[in-house]
């Protein structure tokens, strides 16, 4: 059984394509980097894969569940399953410690189970130290950090990231990175990220998909994606001679 799938997935919002017609496949513990000027489609894809939106047409299978044909009962199992973690991420104006525990209080864990997680992820991201501080006195960055430990808490098999490295130094990218490479080799966490880097996305992702106007133009491995591409609009786009 394929551990996660996609099959002619589109999305319309009035007459254009958000995204059209994408298919692809991920084994359990993949780590997938999609790439992709503004505007390709890259956080619509992972919009509805998170279902938040209804696709227009197509399907999304996960570990052998039809996602869009879900009871609203199962849909909330399914998407704790998943973590998502947003270009522009919002914190609660509370202190970091209660932003990332909010996820699991609504799981109805003990506050023991819960202080262990929060401690867990706020480390993870390097955030140790901050964790009576208010949301409103970080910086950009810090709270990006508090949204990747608010979702890496809850422990997702299907990781959900968009830029989520964006608004960092590169010391902080590096850290995050490393996080994310951990969970994703430790604990066999399937990734699916979107970034404008392509350093990280070739670091990164066992593969690579290159995103253009709503389609996916190629998948492969980084490697053949950034030394052998087999679409001359990847090829442009990699080495920077797209013009968009
Ligand atoms: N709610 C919406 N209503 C109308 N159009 C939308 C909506 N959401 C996205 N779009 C359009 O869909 C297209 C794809 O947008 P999307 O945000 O998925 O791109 P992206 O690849 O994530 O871009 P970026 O790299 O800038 O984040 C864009 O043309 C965008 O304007
Ligand atoms: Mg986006």
């Amino acid at each position: 059984m394929t551990f996660f799938k996609v099959r002619e997935l589109s999305k319309k919002y009035g007459f254009n394509y958000a995204i059209k017609d994408i298919s692809f496949e991920l084994e359990q513990g993949e780590f997938f980097t999609l790439i992709g000027p503004s505007g390709a489609g890259k956080t619509t894809l992972l919009r509805l894969i998170d279902l938040l939106e209804p696709p227009t047409t197509g399907e999304i299978e996960y570990n052998g569940w039809s996602l869009n044909s879900l009871t609203k009962k199962q849909k909330v199992t399914a998407r704790r399953e998943m973590g998502f973690v947003f270009q522009n991420p919002i914190c609660f104006n509370v202190t970091v410690k209660a932003n990332v525990e909010y996820g699991l209080t609504l799981r109805g864990l003990s506050q023991d189970e819960i202080d262990e997680k929060v401690n867990r992820a706020i480390n993870m991201v390097g955030l140790h130290g901050f964790e009576e501080r208010k949301a409103s006195t970080l910086s950009g960055g810090e709270i990006q950090r508090v949204a990747l430990a608010r979702t890496l808490a809850t422990e997702p098999n299907l990781l959900l990231l968009d830029e989520a490295t964006a608004n960092l130094d590169p010391s902080n990218v590096a850290l995050i990175e490393n996080a994310i490479q951990k969970i994703n080799r430790e604990r066999g966490v399937t990734v699916i990220m979107a970034t404008h880097n392509f350093f990280q996305a070739k670091r990164l992702g066992d593969s690579v998909g290159f995103m253009l106007d709503g389609e996916m133009i190629e998948i492969g491995t980084a490697d053949q994606i950034f030394n052998n591409p087999s679409d001359n609009r990847t090829e442009a786009f990699i080495s920077g001679e797209m013009i968009y």
